[in-house]
């Protein structure tokens, strides 16, 4: 009897296991590196690797009935390798820029890689997107993963542990964020996803129409640093209130929307504080989270020559990005809300995508 319930227990095991496998996706720096895919009752597909993290693809149904993923991405790692600008990525430890790669804390001062002209961006040189991170629970609807940034990684001060849970639902993508730390730091993570609701990557974003809950956003000064002032949208370009073509006003915002914005919301409560939708394929993306700032950012350095994985050019606006956030810049700027995580306290913040298809 004991041996047929161990046989038992080891074929269920076996089976989880052949169940949730996932496929190499290859390796670096000797790691090996996996892809997993997540599914929905829907028949919709998320694929996420250990490599930075990163969402690979988002597939679902348009309302003509037609498959295709709303994210840009590659189907191998080489794609990956090549360093495209954070597709699809976990940003860590500071997702968006610090002026000059240099903060004070505590009274220390700390010099951080410089990794975009005199700034540092998205956690420098080999940020979160660009290692290999431990894969700790896999189901058919979530994926966990952690990393361990080591005290002085790309100049940040303590050993921060962070954990990432990936949710998979027939409302859409989930990312829950966990981190600790054993000395005084600054983190600030998101995701660096690139959507394109139409599915098809050749076509533009400017016809999506965007909303952005917010009142005021950060204006910044010509290396992309926020000046500091809270500006409101009244009656600028900013002003994604109320539902416009992301194309309507881009042209009198130099060089395109790459912008912070305050959101209204209540502080580390999860609200609704996006909408994006596409009429040809009628589908709608909605972004719910605890974050109170939003990088609304509209692909402007993508070039055309990046080639995806089916060789279309991804040509300036094939994506955009709505990255939830700190505010950038605020381990220098004392008036945005604080990113200072210390010893004992746990960094936590959710973000949502959910995504429906208005037939
Ligand atoms: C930044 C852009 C940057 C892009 C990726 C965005 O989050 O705001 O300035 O170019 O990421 O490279």
């Amino acid at each position: 009897m004991k041996n047929i319930l161990l046989a038992m227990a080891l074929l269920t095991a076996a089976c989880n296991q052949a169940n949730h496998d996932n496929d190499s996706f290859g390796e670096v720096n000797g790691k090996k590196v996996s892809l997993y895919v997540l599914t929905n009752s829907k028949g919709d597909t998320v694929k996420i690797t250990s490599y930075g993290g990163i969402v690979t693809s988002w597939t679902n149904t348009d309302k003509q009935g037609k498959k295709s993923s709303i994210v840009l991405g590659f189907d191998s790692l080489s794609g990956y390798l090549a360093k495209p600008p954070y597709f699809g990525a976990l940003i860590g430890r500071y997702g968006n820029r610090i002026a000059k790669g240099k903060f004070t804390l505590d009274s220390s001062t700390y010099t951080l890689a410089t990794n975009n002209g005199v700034n540092h961006l998205h956690g420098g040189i080999t940020g979160f997107d660009k290692v290999v991170w431990d894969v700790t629970e896999h189901t058919d609807s979530s994926l966990s993963l952690s990393y361990v940034s080591k005290d002085g990684e790309e100049g940040y001060p303590g050993n921060l542990q962070v954990k990432v849970k990936y949710s998979f639902s027939d409302e859409g993508l989930k990312i829950e964020y966990d981190a600790t730390t054993d000395k005084a730091t600054v983190i600030n993570l998101t995701n660096h996803s690139y959507f394109n609701l139409s599915g098809n990557p050749s076509n533009n974003i400017l016809g999506h129409q965007l909303t952005i809950m917010a009142d005021h956003y950060t204006p910044v000064d010509s290396t992309l640093i926020p000046t500091g002032e809270i500006k409101a949208v009244a009656g600028t370009p900013f002003d994604f209130t109320t539902a416009h073509a992301i194309g309507e006003r881009i042209d009198s915002v130099p060089g395109g929307y790459d912008h912070n914005f305050v959101l209204n919301k209540k502080d580390n409560q999860l609200e609704k504080v996006a909408e994006l939708s596409e009429p040809t394929s009628g589908r709608h993306l909605e972004v719910w989270t605890m974050e109170p700032g939003l990088q609304f950012y509209s692909g402007n350095f993508l070039d055309g020559t990046i080639h995806n994985s089916q060789g279309i050019a991804l040509q300036k606006h094939a994506g955009l990005c709505l990255e939830t956030q700190h505010f950038p810049n605020s381990p220098n700027q004392p008036n945005f809300p604080t990113v200072v995580l210390r010893p004992g306290q746990t960094y936590h913040t959710v973000t949502e995508y959910k995504l429906n298809t208005v037939k």
